[in-house]
């Protein structure tokens, strides 16, 4: 078993994911007017799921975790909180998945009290309903064991984020300067479950970006940490 279970999820699911999820929303007669994406994971499914329902508006709201850094506690905030009249409208609120889900009940908070819609209901792709506070009122997939979903608007992203993990956390890697790239490779199988070549170009990408960031060094026999 990995330490941190990662399925990589193709641009085709995607899409076969969002057609599903529409499809529940449409059969429950809901019919929206308005679609809100929670930013950045609801971009995509949100402007698929207008596409499906054939609906034209389409607004977003940023919801993220704040790190509290005197307690380590987690706050989701409303990054850029504005106001506009949705009165007598449908909201359909997007995401990619429910989590913990305190983001998305933050931002239907939100719009229900400020921008005062007829109704709001959530849509999302997953529910890992082992860890979430709430069920969403549409989604497509449960999924019952937590898994790191890897989808494909965020693969640099989440590659530097796991290879610095690593190179934080693993014992071996924590106690060595120069890392041989297939020393690398072989731990990020044993963290992850899923290959450095699943990745394809991105790998090097990240490896690039981490040095930009002067997070490693690049050199012939492999990777220098340098913080
Ligand atoms: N965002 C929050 N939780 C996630 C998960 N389990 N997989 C992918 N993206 C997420």
């Amino acid at each position: 078993m990995p330490r941190v279970p990662v399925k990589i999820v193709g641009w085709d699911e995607i899409v076969e994911w969002s057609r599903g999820l529409a499809e529940k929303v449409e059969s429950s007669g809901y019919t929206p007017d308005v679609i809100v994406a929670v930013a950045r994971g609801g971009y995509v499914p949100a402007r698929l799921l207008c596409d499906f329902l054939d609906v034209n508006d389409l607004l977003s709201v940023q919801s993220q975790h704040w790190v509290e850094a005197a307690r380590a506690a987690e706050k989701a905030i409303l990054k850029y909180p504005y106001k506009v009249d949705l009165s007598g409208k449908k909201v359909l609120l997007v995401d990619d998945i429910v989590d913990t889900g305190e983001t998305l009940l933050l931002a239907r908070d939100y719009i229900a009290r400020e921008w005062r819609p007829e109704s709001v209901r959530i849509a999302v792709l997953q529910w890992i309903s082992s860890v979430a506070k709430f069920e969403p009122d549409y989604y497509h997939l449960e999924v019952k064991d937590w898994t790191w979903f890897q989808y494909p608007w965020t693969r640099l992203e989440d590659l530097q984020q796991f290879i610095a993990r690593m190179l934080r956390e693993d014992e071996e890697l924590k106690t060595m300067s120069l890392i041989p790239l297939g020393l690398l490779e072989e731990k990020f199988v044993e963290w992850y479950g899923v290959r450095p070549g699943d990745f394809g170009s991105y790998w090097p990408l990240a490896l690039r970006r981490l040095e930009m960031k002067g997070v490693i060094r690049r050199e012939p026999g492999g990777i220098r940490k340098t913080l």
